[in-house]
């Protein structure tokens, strides 16, 4: 991310402490990083400690501030009652940005219901884990809190060929609406961004394995582009920041109006692809799965 571009003043987030699940790459990161810049004490966790140590370091060395990263899979309960354990030992947390997810691209018909497990487990189950033990210990301590979670525009029209992220994001959604009514009164709000295409390495290898998807989405974008880093973490940093604190219960889509010209989704380009295509995909894939996996600690 350039950071110059960021478009709030310094010290914006003096007061905040925020985790971003799945900080140490991708989205989360470029978040992390916005908000360690703008002031914030931040955590990140994931499920591959070392990556975490690494960017924790990286961004300190940018930035300085505090920034602490934790080996966590949030498909764990009991690892998640831990990190916030620890976390709590320093402070409690102002705010809690819903980053980690899974996905790859399959045909429905290809799915195992390991497959499904694997998406769901994260994003449905996780995002719920992390919020619910948040949300608990703010309000037996009566603080206030802010809740973001990272979903995309498919919350609203489904997409084909990557259905469980669809189902399990249209899911968080609606949790998003339904606790920003429900746990208002506790001074804890919910909202979502659903950003369009912003490349990162980890959606690449799964969402477009054979290097098809990040150009030819940009040309059918109304914008002619994808999305910059800084354009997500400024949004990002506003919803978190103090000043805004009437958002509440909203799901914003920052996609270069990509939802209304072409749906945002893969009908269109994954329809044509046949068997063959499909297998290397899938092999391509499980390749990028297996290097993440000899990576993770938790
Ligand atoms: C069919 C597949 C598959 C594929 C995995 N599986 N890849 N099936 N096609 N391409 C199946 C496996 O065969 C196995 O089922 C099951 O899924 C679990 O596989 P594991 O590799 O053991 O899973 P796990 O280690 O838990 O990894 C979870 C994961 C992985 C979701 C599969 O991709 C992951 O950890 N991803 C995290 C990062 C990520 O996905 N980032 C991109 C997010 S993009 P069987 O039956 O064989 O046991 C995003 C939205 C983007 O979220 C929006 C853009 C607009």
């Amino acid at each position: 991310m350039d950071a110059s571009k960021i478009m709030f003043r310094d010290g914006l987030l003096a007061d905040e402490t925020i985790l971003v699940t799945g900080g140490g790459t991708g989205l989360g990161r470029e978040m992390a990083e916005g908000f360690l810049k703008l002031g914030a004490t931040v955590h990140i966790c994931g499920r591959r400690e070392g990556k975490l140590q690494e960017t924790a370091e990286e961004l300190k060395a940018l930035h300085g501030g505090t920034i602490t990263g934790h080996g966590c899979d949030i498909r764990d309960p009991e690892a998640i009652d831990a990190m916030l354990d620890t976390i709590w030992q320093k402070g409690a947390l102002t705010g809690l940005v819903n980053n980690a997810a899974g996905n790859f691209i399959s045909r429905t018909e290809d799915l195992s219901i390991n497959g499904f497990n694997a998406i769901a487990d994260i994003v449905f189950r996780g995002t719920f884990y992390m919020t619910h033990n948040v949300g608990k210990r703010l309000i037996a301590e009566k603080r206030r809190g802010n809740f973001l979670s990272i979903l995309t525009t498919w919350v609203w029209n489904g997409s084909a060929f990557t259905v469980p992220s669809a189902m399990s994001k249209a899911g968080i959604n609606a949790m998003t609406q339904s606790l920003a009514t429900e746990w208002a009164r506790y001074g804890l709000r919910f909202n979502a961004i659903a950003p369009g295409l912003f490349p990162t390495k980890g959606m690449s290898a799964r969402l477009a394995p054979q290097g098809r998807g990040d150009n030819s989405q940009s040309n059918s974008n109304p914008m002619g582009r994808h999305g910059e880093m800084h354009e997500l973490v400024n949004l990002a940093a506003f919803l978190m920041g103090p000043g805004a604190e009437y958002v509440n219960g909203q799901t914003i889509a920052i996609d270069g109006a990509g939802y209304q010209a072409n749906a945002g989704n893969f009908w269109q380009a994954l329809s044509p692809l046949g068997d063959e295509q499909w297998q290397q995909m899938r092999d391509l894939i499980k390749a990028s799965n297996q290097q993440d996996k000899s990576e993770r600690t938790a």
